[in-house]
Formats: structure tokens, C-alpha cells, sequence
């Protein structure tokens, strides 16, 4: 399968494209930064590709900005890429524990832009890849997210999982005929810069989870939502 990962370069869009790697696909890994050359960001990932010639692709993939996501779709396009899963992985948690009357609006602002229109972006300008393939789209979510567990606390991270969440929802109807899945998907709370070293969980199991979910070797729980965590189970939305 070919695979877009974006923030592929650390944490779990890193753990994602490895085990996609070990699997036998092709990535096209989302960096910031230098695409074309080892940068200090993204050494990690260019050596994981050394590993794997010819099936490792890392692309420029800022998911705020919208001409850089529509370039790189129509350069994979012109070399005759068709895509089979896209992971919306990249995020941020800014204003960890502000309580609401000191929230700065800007750290609201650009949550929304990377969490949620990130991947609306991606989305719009990938899916035309397709073609006519079925295929899968994980939104890689939040327990934060959920309405029903709402803990009254990090308002920009939050808001932005629901409304993720809610597209997930859209796009699962939008695309349901065409037997493309989506999911969002909790992966747990996880060793990364964003979950902090005490985490209890292991990116790579959640990637080993996300990775079952793209070959459908785990069918998650049937229900009315797409909302689940990285092992197929559903969470309350
Ligand atoms: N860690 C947890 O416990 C946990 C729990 C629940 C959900 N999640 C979710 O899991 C996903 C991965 O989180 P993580 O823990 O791996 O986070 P992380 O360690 O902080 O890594 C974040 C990734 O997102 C990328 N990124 C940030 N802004 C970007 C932008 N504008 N365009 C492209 N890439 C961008 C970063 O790239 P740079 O290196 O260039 O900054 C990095 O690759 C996120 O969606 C997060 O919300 C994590």
C-alpha cells in the first residue's frame, strides 16, 4: 500500500511509518523543515529510510499551509502515485492547564488550524489519489476529544479532537460508498514530547494498532460512531 503519515518525522507519526515500513509498504512521510535533506529535525527518519531503498518518500507537509499540502499532492500525482491510506497524525497541545480566563486566543487559533483544518486540508488535496481504490483514513484522535469524558481543562487540544472527531464522522458518511474507512483513533497516552516520559503507553503498540486498522487485519467495534482507541474498541464520543 502507499501511505501518507503526516508529522512523520518524531513520536507516533515516526512509529506509525516505521511499522508501515516493516510491513512491506510505502510511505510518503509529512515533514516540516528540509524534505530533500537530513536536517537535524528529520535526521531520524531519513536514516529509517535508508533502511527500506526506494519505499520511504518524505514530502514537505506543514499542514497549515495549504499551497505547500496542494503542491505535494500534485507532485505525487504527476509521478502517477495512488494513495490507499492517509494518517493525520501531526498535532500540538499548547496552554496545558490554562485556566479559561487566562486561554490565550492565539494558542485556540492555532490549534484549530494544525488539529482539525490540518487534516481537513490533507484530506481534501489527497483523497483525488485514490482514485477509484477503497482504502482507509485514521485521524489520529484524543480521549480529550470526548464530549461525554469532557474534564473541564485544556480548551484549545480539546475543542479541536471534538470537532476532529466530527469531521471523521462526516468524512466516514461522505466516503462509506466507496469503501474507504475512517477512524479516529485514540492511541492511548504515550511516550512522545507531547505525552511526557511517565506516559504508561508505547507508540509503537498504538502504531502496531494503527497499522492493523489500515490492512483491516482488526475490524473495529461496530457502532454508530467512528470514534474508537488504537486497538478497534469504541470510545464515547
Ligand atoms: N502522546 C500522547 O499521549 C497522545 C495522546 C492522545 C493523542 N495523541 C495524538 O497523537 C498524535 C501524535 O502525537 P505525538 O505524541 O507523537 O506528538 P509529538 O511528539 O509532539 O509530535 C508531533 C508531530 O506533529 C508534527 N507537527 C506539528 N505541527 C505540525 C505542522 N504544522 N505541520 C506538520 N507537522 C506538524 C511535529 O513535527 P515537528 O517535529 O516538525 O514539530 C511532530 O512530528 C497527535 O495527533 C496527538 O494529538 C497523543
Amino acid at each position: 500500500m502507499n501511505i501518507v503519515v503526516t508529522g512523520a518525522n518524531r513520536g507516533l507519526g515516526y512509529a506509525v511509518t516505521a511499522e508501515l515500513l516493516k510491513r512491506g509498504h510505502s510511505v510518503i512521510a509529512g515533514v516540516r523543515g528540509d524534505a530533500a535533506s537530513p536536517d537535524e529535525r528529520n535526521s531520524r527518519l531519513f536514516r529509517l529510510g535508508e533502511q527500506y531503498p526506494g519505499r520511504l518518500l518524505t514530502a514537505l507537509l506543514d499542514v497549515a499551509d495549504e499551497a505547500v499540502i496542494a503542491d505535494a499532492a500534485a507532485s505525487l500525482k504527476g509521478s502517477g502515485v495512488e494513495l490507499d491510506a492517509i494518517v493525520n497524525n501531526a498535532a500540538i497541545l499548547l496552554g496545558r492547564g490554562s485556566r479559561l480566563e487566562e486561554l490565550d486566543l492565539e494558542d485556540m487559533a492555532a490549534s484549530m488550524d494544525i488539529n482539525l483544518y490540518g487534516p481537513v486540508r490533507v484530506v481534501k488535496h489527497f483523497l483525488p489519489l485514490f482514485g477509484d481504490r477503497s482504502g482507509c483514513i485514521v485521524n489520529i484522535s484524543s480521549e480529550a476529544g470526548s464530549l461525554t469524558n469532557a474534564y473541564g481543562g485544556d480548551y484549545p487540544y480539546a475543542l479541536s479532537k471534538a470537532a476532529l472527531n466530527m469531521f471523521s464522522q462526516q468524512l466516514h458518511r461522505y466516503l462509506q460508498a466507496r469503501d474507504i474507512a475512517v477512524h479516529a483513533v485514540h492511541p492511548g497516552w504515550i511516550r512522545t514530547d507531547m505525552g511526557g516520559e511517565q506516559a504508561p503507553g508505547d507508540p509503537e503498540d498504538a502504531a502496531r494498532g494503527i497499522a492493523d486498522l489500515i490492512e483491516r487485519r482488526i475490524a473495529p467495534a461496530s457502532g454508530p460512531f467512528v470514534f474508537i482507541d488504537h486497538r478497534g474498541q469504541s470510545l464515547p464520543i
